[in-house]
Order: structure tokens, then sequence, then C-alpha cells
């Protein structure tokens, strides 16, 4: 097998100043990376990734190989890998990567079947194809492995519905539920890359523009806030009472989205479901209505609907395309429907991928303890190892916090004071 797959090995000096640069923001990744070299809890194990190659996954793999392990890695994402990222760590890390950004659907499989191929005892995923992949392999392959994680939303959705069909062969552990992760990750870091992401193909001025937004989960209501805070007029759209509620109480219009399609500038969607600007809003969108999507499969925009809805698609400027409609209208559509933050930006910013990646890198050390006594099924990520995140990202802030007094502890375990 080769040890690596990537664009061009020349690109690794650029690729070593980037991945030292986002290190400069992952200071609780560090701290574990510190006592990872002291006592190599990972020793001689093999762990296979199929995470997007940046620079914030480069210091997590770099981490988990100081603390003894070997790492397979490949692209969660045909368009997310950063080249000179993926050869610096082939050439300088020695991390085995196979990635390039631009894979075609057989390189992409092709990277996923290098990295099983080394036998992985943990799997590290981002959106379930490479734990996907092994569930196909015979019994034998998942007795091996001693358990996964999974780093986004939609990964655990499909676990779940695999834990369903009473057909998950290891445990898994759904790094995405962690509190450290999500409210900072996909709030802040999909709200702030999505907009990077938005403006770096299109270079539009966002203050007055209407700005509808799919869904108000943790990854929407980032992209909600941050085009707020650009002066967007941000229109929500809910299947969930409780959210549309919250979203309204926000501050946000909140409608039906077949009318949010007849009013709005920009269409933005990251809620992990399929079909969610589809035929029936095209045909109300206005004439330069841009569509863009930040959730993990390129299915949130039904483009194959978009396309025969018109009678040509031609790209304007990098990751932006325009669609010439039947009846005469134009619509844009941003990096190819794929993830937006990833493909026409930097994905998010590595202050916050600190904490998703340490959560990664403490999981797979608990993997590594606890792996052969769990069950195949998802687990959260252990509470401890949550909590230790966010003091260790406190810390690291320079924040200090308070400690309640022994009144207040009293006075909260017990039932007697009242009125
Ligand atoms: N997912 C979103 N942003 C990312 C980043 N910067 N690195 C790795 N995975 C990501």
């Amino acid at each position: 097998m080769p040890d690596f797959e990537v664009k061009d090995v020349k690109l690794s000096s650029e690729g070593v100043r980037r991945i030292e640069w986002s290190g400069r923001e992952m200071p609780v990744l560090f701290s574990i990376r510190a006592r990872f070299e002291k006592t190599k809890p990972l020793a001689g194990k093999r762990i296979g990734a199929c995470l997007h190659v940046t620079a914030e996954t480069a210091n997590l793999a770099i981490t988990l190989q100081a603390g003894g392990a070997r790492v397979y890695l490949c692209a969660s994402n045909p368009l997310s890998t950063n080249d000179s990222v993926a050869a610096a760590l082939a050439q300088e890390y020695g991390v085995a990567v196979f990635a390039f950004r631009g894979e075609e659907r057989d390189d992409y499989y092709r990277h996923l079947s290098s990295v099983l191929e080394a036998k992985p005892e943990i799997l590290m995923d981002d959106g379930a194809d490479l734990i996907s992949a092994a569930h196909q392999k015979d019994e034998a392959f998942c007795r091996t492995v001693l358990g996964g994680t999974e780093e986004t939303t939609t990964g655990v959705i499909r676990f779940r519905n695999l834990e369903k069909e009473g057909k998950i062969r290891f445990p898994i552990i759904a790094v995405n539920e962690a509190l450290t992760k999500h409210l900072f990750d996909n709030r802040y870091g999909t709200g702030q890359s999505t907009i990077d992401g938005l403006l770096r193909a299109t270079n539009i001025l966002l203050a007055g523009k209407k700005v509808v937004v799919a869904g108000y989960g943790w990854c929407s209501r980032g992209i909600a806030s941050r085009a707020r805070g650009m002066g967007s007029i941000v229109i929500i759209t809910e299947v969930d009472p409780l959210r549309a509620l919250e979203a309204s109480m926000d501050g946000f219009q909140v409608m039906k989205s077949v009318e949010a399609a007849k009013i709005g500038d920009i269409f933005l969607t990251a809620t992990g479901n399929r079909a969610i600007f589809r035929e029936e809003h095209f045909r109300l969108m206005k004439d330069g209505a841009i569509l863009g999507n930040s959730g993990h499969f390129d299915v949130e925009i039904d483009i194959p609907a978009l396309e025969k809805m018109s009678k040509s698609r031609r790209t304007i400027r990098e990751n932006l395309e325009e669609f010439q409609m039947n009846d005469g209208r134009r619509v844009y559509l941003l990096a190819q429907g794929r993830l937006l933050n990833l493909a026409a930006a930097e994905g998010h910013p590595s202050s916050v991928m600190d904490m998703s990646f340490a959560n990664q890198a403490l999981s797979a050390e608990y993997l590594t303890v606890k792996g052969k006594d769990l069950k195949p099924i998802l687990y959260p990520v252990p509470e401890v190892i949550d909590r230790e995140v966010a003091r260790l990202k406190l810390a690291a802030s320079g924040i200090e916090i308070d400690t309640l007094t022994t009144e207040q502890e009293d006075y909260l375990s017990s039932w007697r004071l009242g009125t």
C-alpha cells in the first residue's frame, strides 16, 4: 500500500506554516499533546480518520501521533482538502494521508479503502462514510475495531439509524453531542465560516439583504446571528414549533419557506436534511437569488431540479455558478451546493476546532482504555471529558470563574428553605 496520496509534496512548506499558524489558537489540543508526548496513551494504536483535511485536522493528527498512534487520514469531503496541509502531513509529520482537493467519487472511495486497508483499531469519522464502509466489510474486520467517534450532526443521525436497525458493530462516541463541541463549533464555527465562504465567493454587501436561513438548529442559529451582525434582515424557516418560537423570540422573522422564497436575496441551509430548497421554491425566487449549503452533504439544495428548470449553467467566478432558468431568471449557486464554509472558505476557525478536536483526542484515549468493555451502541462523550475541555479552554483564555460558597452548596442540596 502506498504511504500517501496527495496532490503535490512540494507544497509541504506552505502546509507547515499553515499548521503552525492554526496551532496558535488551539491551546487545549496542545496541552493534551504535551501530556500525550509524556504518557503515550495511544501507543501502537492505528487510527483511521476521515475528516476535512485542514490545518486544524493536521494538529489533531499530530497530537494523536504524539500519543503513540499511527494515523491514516482521508478526506470527508471531495472539496475540503487543503493540498498544502495534506502534503505537509505526509512529508513532515509522517501521517499516511490519502486526500486531494477535487477528488472524483472513485478517488474519494479509493482513499477511504486505503485507510481501512491499514486495519485501524479506532475510526474517527466526520459524516459517517468511513465507519459505514467498515460496517460493509466482514464481521472479522469490525471485531478488530475498538470503537469509533463521529464529529458531525449528519453522521450522528446516520449512526442512530444504524443502531435502531440493530446493525452497529462496535461502540461509537457521538463527539458532536458534547456541549464543548456543538455549542461552539456548530454555532460560532459554522456561523462565521459560512459567511466567510459566501463573501469569498461573491464579495457582495450583506447589509440590508434579506437572508433566508433554513432551520434553527445550532448551525443555522450561528449563521442567522452572524448574518444579522452584518446588517442583513434574517428570515428563519422551521418545521419544529419550539425552534420556530425560539427564533421568533430571538427577534427573527419566521415564515413558511414558500413565502420566504418570494422575498429572499440569499438562501442558506445547514439542516442535515435533503431538498430543503427545491422546485417549489426555485419557481418563486427573485431574479439573482443566491443559494448556498453548509450542511455536510450536497443534498440540501435540489440541484437536479434546478438543472431541469434551467437552459444553461456557467461559472461566474470561483465557487459561484449562474443558472439561466427557462423563464429568463438567473439563480446563483455557491460551491456546487457542497459545504460552502469549507469549499469556498477554510472551515471553522481553529479556536473552536480546538475544543472539537480535544474531544476527539480524549475520546480516542477513552476508547483505548475502555473500548473493549463498551457495548456496540452509540455513546455520548463522557461528561468528565466535556467539562475538562471547557476547563482547559477557560484556563487557556485566562478566564477565572467563581465557586459556590458552602452556604450556597447547602442551600442547593436542601428542600427545607422556602418562602
Ligand atoms: N469542520 C468544519 N471546519 C473544520 C476545520 N477547520 N477543520 C476540520 N473540520 C472542520
